[in-house]
């Protein structure tokens, strides 16, 4: 299986609870590296950008809103099948329907207020990774 990378967002709700460690030890106990990490407060700009591809849905206000009410931890997780592995420690992205013992089951309060962010895929991984961080800040094999 291939080496893969994949973008972390630990989410306003789940800083605020203080939980980033928690989190971290369920990436490493799953095998996932960090291999890069930032604290930052969105811009409302930021924000937008990232979620660009959500522009037209019913929730990018709220999303928005919601992703600049309090700084993020924004990772980078290097492993073995990094995205699947991370979505599949996430959950649902319904708190309500995330499988027990996932970190959206334990951590999340709402939809709307969801604990994390994964990749869902090589390419938005690619493009998320780069839109935080440049190569010279990723410090993976
Ligand atoms: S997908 O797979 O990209 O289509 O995922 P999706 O479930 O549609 O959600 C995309 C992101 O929007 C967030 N979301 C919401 N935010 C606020 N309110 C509502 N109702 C809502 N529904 C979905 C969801 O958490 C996803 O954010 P990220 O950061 O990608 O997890």
């Amino acid at each position: 299986m291939a080496l893969e990378r994949t973008l972390s967002i630990i989410k306003p709700d789940a800083v605020a609870k203080n939980v980033i460690g928690e989190i971290y030890t369920r990436f490493e106990k799953a095998g996932l590296k960090i291999v890069a990490a930032k604290m930052k407060h969105l811009s409302r700009q930021e924000a937008e950008g990232f979620y660009a591809v959500h522009r037209e849905r019913p929730f990018f206000n709220a999303l928005v809103e919601f992703m600049i009410s309090g700084p993020v931890m924004i990772q980078v997780l290097e492993g073995e099948n990094a995205i699947a592995k991370n979505r599949e420690l996430m959950g649902a992205t319904d708190p309500k329907k995330a499988e027990p013992g996932t970190i959206r089951a334990d951590f999340a309060d709402s939809i709307d207020a969801n604990a994390v962010h994964g990749s869902d895929a090589p390419e938005t991984a690619a493009v998320e990774i780069a839109y935080f961080f440049s190569t010279t800040e990723i410090h993976g094999r």
